[in-house]
């Protein structure tokens, strides 16, 4: 997979700009945590598991200049600036677990000089991103067991490359099934307001060579009712013990839409996405965004000024609309993700 959405490099934090794409393809580099924030908040970098990855580099960067003298002023800094960055979104729980293992690594080696325990921080944030790596593999190679050739597979935003460190969820489980020698067509969701789908989802599959059509998000009840989509494959943000998933808002409509048209809807999420203290969905947190991103495109006015939004980001899919979880850990049925801890 050519494309690598974030990276380390000689200090600093490299990402696609993701808010650029299609049209230009741009790394940008970060140093300092507070660019860094703005970076995640802007959405340049995006998608569960790369929030993971990035929320685990960004906390080095917060303390790679630190001048703590001692293990409990280090632990002090450390904890300011995790909590900063899990200021910068709310409902990806990886922003969070990325956040904790940097925590535990620290804590792991608190008996060690500051010096030393700095350089277990960033051995720990190369492991999470080689970790991510190897799990949208695992993930990709359970969930092709699910792809027929001759699949017609409807996806909603983008769980591909772009969202984790390199290969993706959902789209991970579509390039193992292509790699498996199997034809495959899919239905890309717009993804509205900031059209993930559009912009990005296309953007790797047309990359990747895969037969990818883009549809309007209101589009995808009318295709289902001609018989045109076999599977619906779709990532997550957050998973709760009962198997509930909050994914990009519009999700849950297309879980509705397929338990009608009695298609199977799939979730792909590594276990980092699965919130083991959450015991139903309604305790998700749902960010909401501005409303110009709603009223608004590319800094034009679509509705009349003054006009009143609502703006949430993600919506919860209940557990009874998805057929199944996969994970790097085999797929299960929503009802039995719990077991997995
Ligand atoms: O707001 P975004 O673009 O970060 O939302 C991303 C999604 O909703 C993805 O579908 C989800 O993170 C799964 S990514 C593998």
């Amino acid at each position: 997979m050519a494309i690598q959405t974030i990276k380390w490099d000689k200090g600093a934090v490299k990402i696609i700009d993701q808010t650029l794409l299609p049209n230009k393809f741009v790394y940008l580099k970060f140093r300092d945590v507070k660019d860094f924030w703005h970076a995640i908040k802007k959405l340049q970098v995006r998608g569960a598991p790369a929030l993971g990855v990035a929320s685990a580099y960004g906390a080095y960067l917060g303390i790679q200049h630190s001048h703590a003298k001692n293990y409990t002023e280090f632990i002090r800094e450390l904890d300011r600036v995790i909590k900063f960055i899990g200021s910068a979104r709310p409902t990806a729980v990886n922003l969070f677990w990325g956040l904790a293992r940097m925590r535990a690594a620290a804590v792991n080696n608190k008996k060690k000089p500051v010096s030393a325990i700095k350089k277990e921080l960033l051995a720990e944030a190369h492991k999470v991103y080689e970790e991510d790596r190897a799990i949208c593999r695992k993930m990709a190679d359970y969930g092709a067991r699910l792809i027929k050739n001759g699949d017609v597979i409807l996806t909603h935003c983008n769980a591909g490359a772009l969202a984790t460190a390199d290969y993706g969820t959902a789209l991970g489980v579509i390039y193992r099934a292509k790699e498996q020698g199997k034809r495959i067509k899919v239905y890309a969701d717009e993804t509205r307001p900031l059209l993930q789908g559009a912009r990005l989802t296309t953007w790797e599959l047309m990359r990747e060579g895969i037969d990818v059509t883009l549809i309007c998000d209101n589009m995808a009840a009318h295709i289902m009712s001609q018989g045109k989509v076999t599977k619906v494959v779709v990532g997550a943000d957050r998973i709760t013990r009962n198997g509930d998933a909050a994914n990009k808002i519009g999700t849950y409509g297309v879980a509705v839409l397929a338990k009608y048209h009695k298609i199977p809807f799939y979730v792909v999420a590594p276990v980092s996405t699965i919130d083991f203290n959450l015991s139903h969905g309604r305790h998700i947190p749902i960010e909401e965004r501005r409303g110009e991103e709603i009223t608004t495109i590319h800094g034009k006015m679509l509705a009349p000024r003054g006009v009143k939004t609502y703006c949430p980001a993600f919506d919860v899919t209940p557990a009874k609309l998805i057929t199944a979880i996969v994970t790097e850990k085999g797929v299960f049925k929503p009802d039995e993700i719990k077991k997995i801890r």
